[in-house]
């Protein structure tokens, strides 16, 4: 199979190439991302397979063309994002841009040149949240769509334009729709590698509001996995739920980083609350469960350890995204191993 994958610079998106490398080493993987502030090149050079990877804007639709006409892919998954909540809530437009016009530059490509699959890859946010004190309540699929900010309103309209494509042009679509992901390499804007690079040097560590928001855990790996068996088993036209039931409050996430660390809870700074702050996801990932026999294998305590434990082993990868020098482009080339081709 010769595989697409958008975004592999980014955190799920180079998780999956490391994944699929392994699952399928004999599949050809190219990658494309736009190696926006997110994207880390340096991410790629540990592919263990041959990997192609060109430097691209999704939106782009006269490259994204071409690419296509070139090397006509079997099958797309499309991680590439702009995946922030707290910037899209300063700069909204290029959320628009890439999460919604770049999805449809793909899509409209694998439509022109018969792609067989093309995935988008979702989140649980389009659903917006549920109330703190109904524990009972959580999203299934066909959960309205009730978005809270810029980020997960780009993202509903590209599962909408997603489904749209399938039944007009009846493009081969499939979507999944995951919860929080934790794990290696994630971008240190983010909660979990945040705190845990804040408490490594000492610095406080911001929690909005009083911090029992809640979010639905799942390690990076799981998730990769269950797009895998999208991709092979899933039904066209549908969308799957990817969640792990491992619901922890922000508060708690950081004190049990702190706890893992050794580290004081002084650190924790309340801060002014995000306007329009979900209070709570939880998904319901029964129909994957059961239609496809998907379950993920990483419980939340042993998979914050394992993040955690990477995070200290590899600080050489955050410490030169905290000083800039991931983004130098002479650094991007002299690291370039025998494995990864760039274009
Ligand atoms: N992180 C989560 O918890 C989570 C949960 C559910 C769904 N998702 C979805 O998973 C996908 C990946 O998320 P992530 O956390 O890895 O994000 P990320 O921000 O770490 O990575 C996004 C990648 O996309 C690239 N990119 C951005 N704009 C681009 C463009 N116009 N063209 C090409 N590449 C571009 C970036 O350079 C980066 O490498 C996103 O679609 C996101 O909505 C994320």
């Amino acid at each position: 199979m010769k595989l697409l994958i958008t975004g592999g610079a980014g955190f799920i998106g180079s998780n999956f190439i490391f994944y699929m490398q392994q699952v399928h080493p004999d599949y050809e993987l190219v990658c494309i991302d736009a190696l926006t502030y997110a994207g880390n090149p340096e991410t790629l050079e540990r592919a263990q397979g041959q990997l192609r990877f060109f430097k691209m804007d999704i939106s782009d639709k006269d490259a994204i063309s071409s690419l296509f006409e070139e090397e006509r892919f079997d099958a797309v998954v499309n991680f590439a994002a702009e995946s922030h909540v707290d910037r899209s809530i300063e700069h909204p437009e290029v959320f628009l841009t890439t999460n919604i016009l770049g999805t449809q530059a793909l899509m409209e490509a694998c439509r022109r040149f018969g792609v067989g699959r093309f995935h988008q890859i979702s989140t649980d946010e389009v659903y917006g949240d549920l109330p703190l004190d109904r524990p009972d309540l959580s999203f299934d699929e066909d959960s309205p769509i009730h978005t809270s900010s810029p980020y997960s309103a780009s993202k509903a309209a590209a599962d909408l334009l997603a489904l749209a494509y399938y039944r007009t042009y009846g493009l081969p679509v499939t979507i999944s729709r995951c919860s929080n992901n934790y794990g290696p390499f994630q971008f240190p804007e983010k909660l979990i590698p945040l705190t845990i690079i804040n408490a490594l040097r000492g610095k406080s560590i911001p929690v909005y509001g009083n911090g029992l928001n809640r979010r639905d855990w799942i390690y990076v790996e799981d998730h990769c996995a269950a797009v895998d068996l999208i991709l092979h088993k899933g039904k066209i036209g549908e969308v799957y739920n990817i969640g792990s039931s491992s619901e922890q409050s922000n508060l708690d996430v950081v004190r049990s980083i702190l706890s893992e660390l050794g580290k004081s809870e002084a650190l924790i700074s309340f801060v002014t609350d995000r306007p329009g702050h979900d209070l709570r996801y939880a998904i319901n990932a029964r129909k994957i469960q059961t239609a496809l026999g998907w379950k993920p294998k990483t419980e939340f305590d042993n998979g914050l350890r394992k993040t955690v434990d990477w995070y200290l082993k590899n600080q050489s990868w955050w410490e030169n995204i905290l000083n800039g020098t991931y983004r130098n482009p002479a650094r991007l080339l002299s690291g370039v191993g025998a494995q990864l081709t760039l274009f």
